[in-house]
């Protein structure tokens, strides 16, 4: 299939990416780097002979995905371009409804005109909000905590309305849980701008020796060991449900989300050990008081994803802290290096 990616110089996009090319797809992604750059696609396209065409622009520009829809005529979308940084969301909730939000809306009205039909959507597992019962399943209640997930939610609701207004339309809402990981090669990863905002991002900085100490947010929780517990997921793994997702679209109709996570969270703690190992470097670490908007756990139920996508993480923890590592320490300063 034609498959339009926007984003997808970002770092689920870029592996995304990979993984389509992988089976034939042809891609084009529509960037304004504004959280990425250029050179991803560089390495996108060395790591897969393959062909990426790529157009810079916003995609709240109306003019400029018409002049790419007339050029490409994707057969899907997926769409990535984002922000999606929690506390930013919560200083310029403007930025994040304008962006995430409209640029939705943009995208789909540009869809419309040329009859494009099937949309693959980022959404997240932060929609649920604070957990009423874990795992959560797609049928959780959505309350989400803060800005950044009250644009992912009302994206989400823009194309459920979209889908059952329009006839043979596809909207798959993909509700990540916590991607890590980089690709095998090394050549791929997650290159958060500054301060990074994540665990792993920085954890990974502080084996490299970029910062002195994590803060460990709380050991207080109802949780094993009393630290957060998270369902981490393989990029990889989250990249192929993009695939899955894809093929699922020629062939289903209607608006449906799935989880996409492993169902086995672990605590910050056995993150830090996971590291450790992998990297053979010490993590040294500070407890410090719990972060607002923290939840104790999440653990995603991802059942319906397997069931009807044919799609499940077959990545271990072992292998998100390994590529991690070897993605950090080979590029120490991401893609600035
Ligand atoms: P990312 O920032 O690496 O990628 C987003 C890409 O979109 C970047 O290349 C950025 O330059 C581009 N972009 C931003 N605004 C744009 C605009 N107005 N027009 C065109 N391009 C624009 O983020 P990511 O981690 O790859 O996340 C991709 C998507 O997945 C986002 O929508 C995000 O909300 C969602 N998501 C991410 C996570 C996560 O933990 N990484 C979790 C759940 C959902
Ligand atoms: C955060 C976002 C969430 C988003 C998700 C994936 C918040 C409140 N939530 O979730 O909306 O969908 O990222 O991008 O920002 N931790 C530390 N020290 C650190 C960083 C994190 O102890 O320096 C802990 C956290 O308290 C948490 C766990 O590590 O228990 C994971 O944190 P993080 O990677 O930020 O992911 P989420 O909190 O799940």
């Amino acid at each position: 299939m034609r498959v339009l990616v926007t984003g997808g110089a970002g770092y689920i996009g870029s592996h995304t990416l990979i993984e389509l090319l992988g089976q034939a797809h042809e891609v084009c992604v529509l960037d304004n780097f504004h959280n990425s750059r250029p050179v991803v696609l560089d390495r996108v396209r060395s790591l897969t002979n393959g062909k990426v065409t790529s157009v810079t622009g916003d995609v709240r520009d109306r003019g400029a995905l018409d002049a790419l829809m007339d050029d490409f005529a994707p057969q899907a979308v997926i769409h990535f371009a984002g922000l999606k940084a929690v506390g930013e969301s919560q200083r310029q909730p403007v930025d994040y409804y304008d962006v995430n939000v409209t640029g939705t809306l943009t995208l789909l009205r540009a869809m419309d005109r040329i009859g494009c039909r099937r949309i693959i959507f980022s959404s997240s597992a932060t929609v649920y909000g604070e957990p009423v019962y874990l795992p959560y399943d797609e049928a959780h209640p959505t309350a989400p905590l803060s800005v950044y997930g009250r644009t992912k939610l009302m994206a989400e609701e823009v194309l459920t309305d979209w889908a059952r207004a329009t006839p043979e339309a596809t909207a798959v809402l993909l509700r990540y849980f916590n991607p890590v990981g980089a690709h095998a090669s090394a050549r791929l990863g997650e290159d958060p701008a500054d301060y990074p905002n994540n665990l792993m991002p920085f954890i990974a900085q502080v084996a490299v020796g970029k910062r002195d100490e994590l803060q460990v947010f709380g050991d207080d929780y109802p949780t094993d060991d009393g630290t957060g517990e998270r369902d981490y997921i393989h990029v990889v793994d989250l990249a192929r449900a993009h695939v899955a997702a894809v093929d699922w679209a020629e062939s289903n109709t209607g608006a449906r989300a799935f989880n996409i996570g492993t169902g086995q969270p672990y605590s910050v703690y056995q993150m830090v050990e996971a590291f450790r190992r992998a990297s053979g470097h010490p993590i040294p670490l500070r407890v410090a008081p719990r972060r607002d908007g923290d939840v104790a756990r999440m653990q995603a139920d991802s059942r319906r994803a397997e069931a009807e996508m044919g799609w499940r993480a077959t990545h271990t923890l072992d292998d998100m802290a390994a590529s991690t590592w070897a993605w950090q320490s080979g590029n120490p300063d991401g893609y600035g290096g």
